[in-house]
């Protein structure tokens, strides 16, 4: 076994009675980007929180580096892992410095303060995450997709070798979107760590991905290379949306045309 893989097998997990995720295999290696897709609710972000121990597992087990996650010490775990979750709460009238300075918490010791190389790393992160030259201005105060740089600044200053974010680009207007994306680009090629994402538009997950993982009711239902995975009729099984899937000129990504609001198909799906 690749020593810096993260190895999901049989993972369940769950609230109260109720359990989310399924009978879950899966398999993180270092220098690629897997992103996650399914309809609202199917236990994407229950899954993240599983592999980042923010949840206990209900059955099976999680493995980083060969050894369970869940017996691991918080500190090493930390700086091995980050996540950026679904729904961030910004500090009151902490600057981006400030919040980036946070990752480094877990390299710290409780008497003693930031080190030099806390400061470089904190420095790296914000450049690596284009932060850097707002590194003085109030989180409170930057646009949406300013304030989500600044928060994969704080978990890059973590250093992980896996980082995961969920759903990065939700509420972001378009260029943001493409500003995200195309950061998520350069730390994959830039850096030798996995990124595991949460997305929902399909396009954007086929042109950054290196593997996708399809799930539906908290079970995985197809992974591996985007264009292999992603068809007309698995998207119609997973969101039961019709469409078509095209390849226009000059484009590297295939475009996914959807049904229209009337439920007709686009011309030519399901041929
Ligand atoms: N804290 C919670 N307590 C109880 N049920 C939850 C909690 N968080 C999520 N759920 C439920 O788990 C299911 C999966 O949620 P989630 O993993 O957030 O889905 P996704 O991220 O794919 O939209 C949903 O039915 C949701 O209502
Ligand atoms: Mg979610």
């Amino acid at each position: 076994m690749d020593c810096k893989e993260i190895v999901v097998k049989e993972l369940e997990v769950g609230y109260d009675e109720r359990i989310i995720v399924k009978g879950m295999d899966l398999q993180l290696k270092p220098g690629g980007v897997t992103t996650l897709i399914g309809p609202n609710g199917c236990g994407k972000s229950t899954l993240l929180k599983a592999m980042t121990r923010i949840l206990k597992c209900r059955g099976g087990w999680i493995l980083l580096e060969g050894r369970e996650i869940h017996e691991m010490p918080t500190k090493e775990l930390a700086q091995k892992i980050s996540i950026l979750s679904q729904h961030q709460i910004t500090p009151e009238d902490i600057t981006v410095k400030d919040l980036v300075s946070y990752g480094r918490m877990p390299y710290q010791k409780w008497y003693q303060g930031e080190s030099r190389e806390d400061l470089e790393i904190v420095q790296w992160a914000m450049k690596a995450a284009s932060v850097e030259g707002m590194a003085g201005r109030k989180v409170r105060s930057l646009s949406g997709g300013e304030r989500q740089r600044a928060w994969i600044a704080t978990a890059l200053a973590q250093k992980p070798q896996f980082l995961f974010l969920d759903e990065p680009t939700t509420y972001l207007d378009i260029a943001h979107q493409m500003e995200i994306m195309q950061l998520v680009k350069d730390l994959k090629e830039r850096l030798d760590i996995a990124i595991i994402m949460v997305l929902h538009d399909i396009e954007q997950a086929m042109e950054v991905s290196d593997q996708v993982v399809v799930m539906k009711d908290g079970k995985k239902v197809a992974a591996g290379a985007p264009l292999e995975v992603i068809t007309e009729e698995l998207i119609e099984q997973v969101y039961s949306v019709k469409s078509r899937i095209v390849r226009l000129p000059g484009r590297n990504c295939p475009t996914i045309i959807y049904e229209s609001l009337t439920g007709k198909a686009p011309a030519g799906a399901g041929r």
